[in-house]
This record gives C-alpha cells, structure tokens and sequence, in this order.
C-alpha cells in the first residue's frame, strides 16, 4: 500500500515537472502553435471528452485547422481542414508515415508484425506488395467477383426469410456476416459464419467491435507512458484476450490447411504459405497471422458500419430510397442483384456511398501517426516525437467546403470530380499518401453492391414502437465510429 502511495507521488510530480516545463519550452511565441489553454499534468485531456473527434472539431472551430493539443504528456497535432490534410498526407507524407503505436498494440507483439502499424520500410512494403499482388489489384478483384457475389446473394436470401415472417434484419450485424465471410472465402476460401443464422458470427463481431473500442479508447498510458507497466484500465490485458481468440482461430486454418497441402486453393493462405516456405521476405508464421488479423479487423467492421449508415440515411430521406430504386429499377431491373459491373452504371448509388464516407467516415482520425524527426509544417515547427491525428471527420463536415454541410445530400457529388481515393483531400475517409487503406477498392466495390441490391429487392420498413432506437443517430467512439443503437428495418417484399 505505502509503496503504491510512493509511485503514485512520484508520477504526480514527474508528471508535474514535464508538463510545466513545456509550457515554457514550446517554442519561440511568434510562430506557437495554437491551441487551447493546458492544465499542470493532464494538458488538455479533459477536452476529449467520449466523442473525442467531435471534440477536437469543435475546437478546431475556436483554433484553427493546425492546432496543438498536449494530452496527457504527449505533444499532439490535430489536422482539420482539407490544405493542411494535403500537406501531411502528400507534400510532407514520409515524413507523417510512421504510425503511433499505442500501448494497448503490444498485446501478442502486434505492432511488429502489423502492416497496418509496422513503420515505412523493406518488411511493411513486403507485405503491402503482397496484399497488392494478391487481393486487391484489379486483376484480382475481377478473378474472384463470383464470390462476393454469392455472399451478396446470401444475404439478400437471409433477408427474404425475415421478410417471409415478418422480421426486422439487424442490418449492421447482417453486413458484418457478409463482409466477414467475403473476407474469409477471398483468404482461407471458407466462410467462418453461417449467412443465415443470426447470432452466428455474433461473437466475431463482438470480439473485433471490442478490438477497435479498445484500441480506440483513450488509454492513460499513452498519455503517461511512465504507468505502462500497471495498464491501469487494463486495455491491453482485454486486448491480449481478444487479440488470443483470433490468433487462435487463424492457427487452427493454417494447420488444417498444412495437413492438406495438396490440394492447391490459390487464396491468400496459400500465397502465404508458399512465402513462409520459400524463405522469401522473411516471412514467418506469426506475420502472417497478424496480416490476417489486420485485415479482418480493418475490413469487416468499416464496410458493414458504412452499410448500417447508408440504410439509416436512405431509410431517414424516402425522397433519396426512390431516387436510388429509380436509378436501380431504369439500369438493371426491379428485384435484380447488383453486380460490380453495374455500378459504374448507377452514379446516383455510388453518390449515396460517397456522401455516407463523408458524413461518416468510419475511421475518422485515420489510423494516427507519429513523427519520428521534428518537421516544418507552414510556418510552425513539430517537434520530434508529436502524435498527430487528422480529423476526417472534421473536413467531411467543414461547412466551408460542403454547403449545407450536416445535411445528408448525394446529389452534391452527381456534378462534382470529387473522389474518395485519396487525391481530393477534402474527403478522406480512406486516408492518403503512402499509407492509403489499401483494402478501399473492395470496399468500394462490396459497399454499393450490397446496399444498391437490399433497395433493389425490398422496401423497407422501421417499425419505431418495436426498434424506438433505429435512426438514433448517436455515435460510438472507438478506431471505428459505429451506430451506438443498430439500425433494424423489416424487408417488405416489392409489389
Ligand atoms: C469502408 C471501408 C473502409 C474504410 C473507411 C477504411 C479506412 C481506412 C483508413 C482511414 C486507414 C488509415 C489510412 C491512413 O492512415 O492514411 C486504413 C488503413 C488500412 N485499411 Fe482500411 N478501410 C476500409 C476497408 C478496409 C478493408 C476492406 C481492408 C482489408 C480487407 C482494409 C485494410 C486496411 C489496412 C491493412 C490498413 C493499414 C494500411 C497501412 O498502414 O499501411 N480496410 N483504412
């Protein structure tokens, strides 16, 4: 006990020391960046708040667009507006690369082995390559539509059993059991959750929605890093937990796929495997199951959380449901599947996916970074070591940018050059530079299948005194912003 009195002084007054110091230590006050008043020790943690990207937009409206936050004892930059995103993403983007590694990633030594957190460099271009190479090129992609389009198909039957008896889908979790088994089929050519039973999967989904609140979560030990030993709100203990039962579940694909090496599937595991066999790119087991654990946290929860965005916003504007059925009923028919093919041909659809990545962008600070060397940034200095989060969230709704800027409006991308893949800075929901999602063109491909085919074969209905919470629009706050109620809507079948 009186040893924990002794430690916990000794962090109150180091802790004192460091943060008063830099108050007078950051810098030369002409070109200080600026930012909100600081308190001894904590700086301006207390500012996050539960909502910490709306937070931090709202203080960009008082402070401007490159603002200095000191959380905790971690100098921190805070990007929000499309120039400056520009400037770290493209001008400056090596030197922005390297990502922050939070405490929490030290669970099963992720953070060595993660494409998504291992710095610039010979063993993170590796294994971009072979992501690259062997699931997201356009080849690919192309190569093995049949599958998605099957996953599709599955849960378009699942939702006409709910609709033959009545039933409201769950349509966030539904989306979550079609991007997983796509994910699934594209790497281990298996599904891993059964498409029309609803609480399969259901503990998948929870274990990576548990994994993006953790990693998401304010952790005191990023901010105090003298506390990493006692992990005080014991994230990264859950997190070892969590992290485990996937890893697991991965170890088991492997040896059953090793016992059957024969029979070549050509999916993902077996490029792996062959690169774990030949010795190439230092590859090795454990690499390779971070890389899969990476993808299926990065890929399934940010595709179905948009999918349960886009419904609840299509679902909140009937004038915008019959203008999508319109498009869809006039290009490919009432009732119809949307394939990849069409969706070049359904521009108000893919407007409706744009405008949801900006109303919601399901990572909303990127994935942050870290400066690994002190660097200029227009007329201010960064010190070495700064955490630096580019609010997307906050450019998606700058309102001068967007006119009307909260209001949910495809058409305003009907006339407009305005992508999302990382060369318009001011949408980014899939981040830019070097360190792009490089999953955004399956995400771009499944998103606007999925929900062009749930408005092309039903309408829907959300029955309020059943599901009062359906369009609270409430957010929850984690790597990934979900839908804090789910969204749940009975499939009507078309007349
Ligand atoms: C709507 C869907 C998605 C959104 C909004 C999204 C968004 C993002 C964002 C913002 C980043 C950080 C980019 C940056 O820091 O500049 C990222 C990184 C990443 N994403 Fe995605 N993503 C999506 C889907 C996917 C999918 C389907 C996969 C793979 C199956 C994936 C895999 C990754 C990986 C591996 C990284 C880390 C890349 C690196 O650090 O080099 N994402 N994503």
């Amino acid at each position: 006990m009186e040893f924990l009195v002794i430690i916990g002084l000794l962090i109150i007054c180091y802790a004192f020391i460091r943060s008063t110091f830099s108050l007078f230590v950051i810098g030369n006050p002409k070109n200080q960046l600026p930012g909100p008043n600081r308190l001894p020790i904590i700086g301006n943690l207390h500012l996050l708040g539960d909502q910490p990207h709306q937070s931090l937009a709202k203080l960009a409206k008082i402070h401007g667009p490159i603002m200095s936050l000191k959380l905790g004892q971690i100098n921190t930059l805070v990007i929000s507006s499309a120039e400056a995103a520009k400037e770290v993403l493209k001008n400056k983007d090596l030197a922005f690369s390297t990502r922050n590694i939070p405490d929490s990633l030290h669970a099963h030594n992720h953070y060595k082995y993660s494409v998504a957190f291992l710095p610039v460099g010979a063993t993170w271009r590796a294994l971009r390559k072979i992501l690259n190479s062997n699931m997201f090129s356009g080849k690919c992609l192309d190569d093995n539509q049949h599958l998605r389009s099957q996953k599709v198909r599955e849960l378009i039957a699942y939702c006409q059993k709910a609709s033959a008896s009545n039933n409201s889908v769950n349509i966030g979790r539904a989306a979550f059991r079609t991007s997983l088994n796509l994910l699934s089929n594209t790497i281990f050519s298996k599904d891993l959750t059964d498409p029309y039973d609803e609480d399969s999967g259901k503990e998948f989904k929870e274990v990576v929605s548990n994994i993006m609140v953790e990693v998401g979560k304010p952790n005191l030990v990023d901010y105090f890093p003298i506390l990493k030993k006692l992990d005080p709100q014991m994230i990264k203990m859950r997190l070892t937990s969590h992290f485990g039962t996937i890893l697991d579940m991965f170890e088991e694909l492997i040896k059953e796929r090793s016992m059957t090496q024969d029979e070549k599937k050509n999916d993902v595991l077996d490029v792996c495997l062959n690169i774990i066999q030949n010795n190439q790119d230092d590859m090795t087991r454990s690499q390779v199951k971070s890389l899969f654990l990476d993808l299926f946290a990065a890929g399934t929860d940010t595709t179905s959380n948009t999918l349960e965005w886009a419904m609840t916003e299509v679902l909140l504007n009937p004038h915008i449901m019959s203008k999508a059925k319109e498009e869809l009923e006039k290009v490919i028919g009432k009732g119809n599947i949307v394939t990849e093919d069409d969706v070049l041909r359904l521009p108000y659809l893919s407007c409706i996916v744009k405008e949801t990545l900006r109303l919601h962008p399901s990572i909303p600070f990127l994935l942050p970074r870290k400066l690994v060397n002190q660097v200029n940034l227009n007329e201010y200095v960064i010190p070495k070591g700064t955490l630096v989060l580019v609010n997307a969230y906050a450019i998606g709704r700058d309102p001068s940018i967007w006119e009307d800027s909260l209001k949910f409006t495809p058409e305003r991308f009907l006339k407009s050059q305005i992508d999302v893949r990382g060369l318009d800075f001011e949408l980014i929901p899939f981040g830019g530079g070097r360190r792009i999602c490089p999953g955004m063109p399956l995400a771009m491909r499944m998103i606007p299948v999925m929900l062009g085919s749930l408005l092309n074969n039903f309408d829907w209905n959300v029955d309020l005194k059943i599901e009062p919470k359906s369009f609270d629009m409430t957010e929850k706050f984690g790597i990934t912003i979900e839908k804090a109620s789910p969204l749940c809507a009975i499939p009507i079948p078309l007349n």
